[in-house]
């Protein structure tokens, strides 16, 4: 049985993946499952906390019991549901993939077929959410961030999710190794944890359920 050790505790996890509309019917979308963010929100509530999980598009999951879900499509939407559900949350865990870009303009109606070379698209950036929160961050609010990292040549992916943690002003950063079958719609994950205090815990292989409860091991004793 899992500890209730988040018991009196409020916590806000985002999941899945933005939907940022071109028109009415089309939109730039990735491959994020949802999984990590939903079995995030599932251990919290196993484990006592009172949860909100802020969920965009996701795989066909169901609703994890004794949470409370809010559904958003755009990274607009998300950033909207963010900041009106962490006003006295004790933990914020920012799992969801969001879009770095959006369309520059949302066609009211279905963009036609022009002539034979397709126009170039054009794009705007969205805000960093994860930032905004941290800005906005109550005394003793914890925030963790997600980073997915292609293991590159030098390897690095660690290296990059330090900068990442820097930059972002974040407690924990959650860092995967995407790519190579690994994080994006498997049942599996694996990566490090990375605090801003300069710890940096191996996360091995497993559930995205075990992973989920290694992080709010960590949470909890920042709490
Ligand atoms: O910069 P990058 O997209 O790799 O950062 C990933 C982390 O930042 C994740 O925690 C993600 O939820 C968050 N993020 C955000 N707003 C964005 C882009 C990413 O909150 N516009």
């Amino acid at each position: 049985a899992l500890p209730r050790d988040l018991e009196g505790r409020r916590v806000v996890v985002s999941a899945g993946g933005t939907r940022e509309p071109l028109d009415p019917v089309r939109f730039l979308g990735n491959r994020s499952s949802g999984r990590q963010g939903y079995a995030l929100a599932r251990v919290a509530a196993q484990r006592g906390a009172s949860v909100t999980l802020v969920a965009a598009h996701t795989a066909d999951l169901g609703d994890p019991a004794a949470v409370e879900v809010v559904r958003v499509g755009s990274a607009a939407q998300l950033r909207e549901a963010m900041h009106a559900t962490v006003k006295g949350a004790d933990a914020v865990v920012m799992a969801a993939a969001v879009a770095d870009f959006r369309p520059a303009a949302l066609a009211q109606s279905k963009i036609k077929k022009s002539g034979a070379e397709p126009d170039p698209l054009a794009l705007a950036k969205n805000p960093d959410i994860l930032v905004e929160l941290v800005k906005a961050r109550e005394p003793g609010q914890v925030i963790v961030g997600f980073a997915a990292e292609t293991g590159d040549a030098s390897g690095d992916a660690l290296h990059h999710g330090r900068e990442k943690l820097a930059r972002k002003g974040c407690d924990l950063l959650v860092v995967n190794v995407v790519g190579d079958g690994q994080a994006f719609e498997v049942p599996d994950n694996a990566g490090w944890l990375l605090g801003a205090d300069g710890t940096e815990t191996e996360l091995a292989r497993g559930s995205k359920a075990l992973l989920a409860s290694r992080i709010w091991d960590a949470v909890h004793t920042r709490l």
